[in-house]
């Protein structure tokens, strides 16, 4: 029962990842209007919004088979306060700073319209930092690391990521680029 607890706890902290990592890559196409008209936008953000719901759930269920499992290593002021585990702590302060970060996001999301638009958006800013603290912990806290397997889950999750975000940076350029006039009908300032 034990070991059976302990390893539910493993094997939902990948599966946090990949609910995390889904929810990053539909928020990055959603921005890139649906990789620039590909995938229909509004099917895309109930995609964001189911995988950012899953993600704080299955996030739970992991934390909470880690520490409540008989044995464990790492006390429950560990799910909340980082640095506070006694074993892997630098490893789970960065899971514990994940946590929160994606606690804040989901937070600003259901009260947006109570919240300031600019704290919104600076929020949503911080994701990014919060999805490389979630993989840095899984990939220094997680034995599983040693695994082909998960290595190369997390290579292609990094890579599609990566490749997502380019191609929503370029179309911002290049919508940038098609909507500022010719230079030559534009107002000579320096005359
Ligand atoms: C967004 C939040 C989190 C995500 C996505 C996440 C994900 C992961 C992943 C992918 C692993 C590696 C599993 C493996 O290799 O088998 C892992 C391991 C681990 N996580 Fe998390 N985690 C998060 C938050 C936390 C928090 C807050 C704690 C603190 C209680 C925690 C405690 C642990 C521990 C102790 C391990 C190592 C388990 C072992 O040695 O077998 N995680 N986590």
């Amino acid at each position: 029962m034990n070991e059976l607890l302990w390893w539910f706890g493993r094997s939902s902290g990948l599966v946090a990842y990949v609910a995390l990592w889904s929810t990053m890559f539909f928020g990055v196409m959603l921005g890139s209007r649906g990789g620039g008209g590909l995938l229909h936008s509004p099917t895309l953000l109930a995609l964001h919004r189911a995988w950012s719901f899953s993600a704080v759930a299955i996030t739970g269920a992991h934390v909470l088979a880690v520490v409540l499992s008989p044995g464990s290593p790492i006390p429950a002021v560990a799910a909340l306060v980082p640095f506070a585990s006694p074993s892997l702590t630098g490893a789970v302060a960065l899971g514990t700073l994940a946590s929160w970060t994606l606690l804040l996001l989901v937070g600003t999301s259901l009260a947006r319209s109570h919240v300031p638009a600019w704290v919104w958006g600076a929020v949503h800013a911080l994701s990014a930092g919060g999805f490389v603290l979630a993989l840095a912990h899984g990939v220094f806290a997680g034995p599983d690391t040693a695994s082909p397997w998960v290595r190369g889950t997390y290579v292609v999750t990094v890579s599609v990521f990566v490749s997502a975000v380019a191609h929503r940076l370029a179309l911002a350029s290049a919508s940038r680029t098609a909507s500022s006039p010719p230079s030559s009908t534009r107002r000579r300032d320096f005359v």
